[in-house]
């Protein structure tokens, strides 16, 4: 299944719960863009339901998502009903050279092959130019309710791994030799949801889909585990952001 399509069906859960972005998020993204968001022409890849697009908007940028999902897509175009979309893929931009200021994957990146991508991003840069990704991670390692969840999924979700995004995605973009500089950084921050939220948070999430027919049984067991935790219902969840940003010369 492409990415797109494995994406769609979970459109609804994933407007409604995914968590959004701090704004030392946008504030470390100035520093390592050497840019202002604000006036900047941004290309949002793997834009989704458009959380980040909306989060650019906001701050003053002007944004074009593209995203491969149609129904993902179709969620965005709902939520943000006058902005221009594209659907497209990543790897092949449908955007003339040298076009953007910033190039954006929020939660994306992952998905897509990196010197591919990152020879495309590059592509449609203006010099000077930045390609930023970034990740949500949940930071709770130090929390039993949390190891147990990544427990559950190891043993239930099909090749999942809660090691799946540690790779070295700063080097990797090095690696291309596309770029002048690449630099990371990361901030924490956390939220607070309910429980039913929170359950429908996981349910957005393409590895608890991949559970299937023991859907269920995971979410009950995930129910009592987090009430020991939150007897109240009231789920803290904390975050670490990662940022890297690669500017091309
Ligand atoms: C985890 S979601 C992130 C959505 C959004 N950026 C956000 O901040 O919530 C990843 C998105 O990337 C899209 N995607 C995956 N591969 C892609 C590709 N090659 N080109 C464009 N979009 C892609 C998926 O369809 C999905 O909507």
């Amino acid at each position: 299944m492409s990415p797109g399509s494995l994406f769609d069906p979970l459109a609804d859960a994933y407007d409604q719960a995914r968590p959004g972005y701090p704004d030392q998020l946008f504030a470390d993204l100035e520093l390592l863009a050497d840019r202002p968001v604000a006036g900047a022409g941004v290309v949002d890849v793997g834009a989704g339901t458009g959380i980040a697009t909306r989060a650019m908007i906001s701050r003053g940028a002007s944004v074009l998502p593209v995203e491969l999902g149609p129904v993902m897509l179709d969620r965005l175009r709902r939520r943000t009903p006058d902005l221009p979309v594209v659907r497209g893929d990543g790897e092949a931009l449908p955007l003339r050279s040298a076009s953007a200021d910033l190039v954006t994957y929020a939660q994306a990146w992952h998905w897509v092959r990196v010197p591919v991508a990152a020879a495309e991003a590059a592509r449609v840069l203006r010099p000077g130019g930045a390609l930023a990704a970034w990740w949500n991670d949940v930071d709770a390692d130090d929390f039993h309710w949390y190891q147990r969840q990544q427990d559950r999924l190891e043993a239930m979700s099909p090749g999942y791994t809660r090691e799946y995004r540690n790779r070295p995605f700063a080097d990797e973009l090095r690696w291309t030799g596309l770029f002048a500089e690449v630099a990371t950084v990361t901030c924490r921050w956390h939220r607070e949801l309910d429980i039913d939220l929170y359950e429908t948070w996981l349910c957005s999430k393409s590895y608890v889909a991949a559970i299937g027919d023991r859907l269920e049984d995971f979410l009950a067991a995930e129910r009592r585990s987090l009430l020991r935790s939150f007897p109240d219902g009231r789920i803290i969840e904390p975050f670490r952001t990662m940022l890297v940003v690669a500017r091309v010369p």
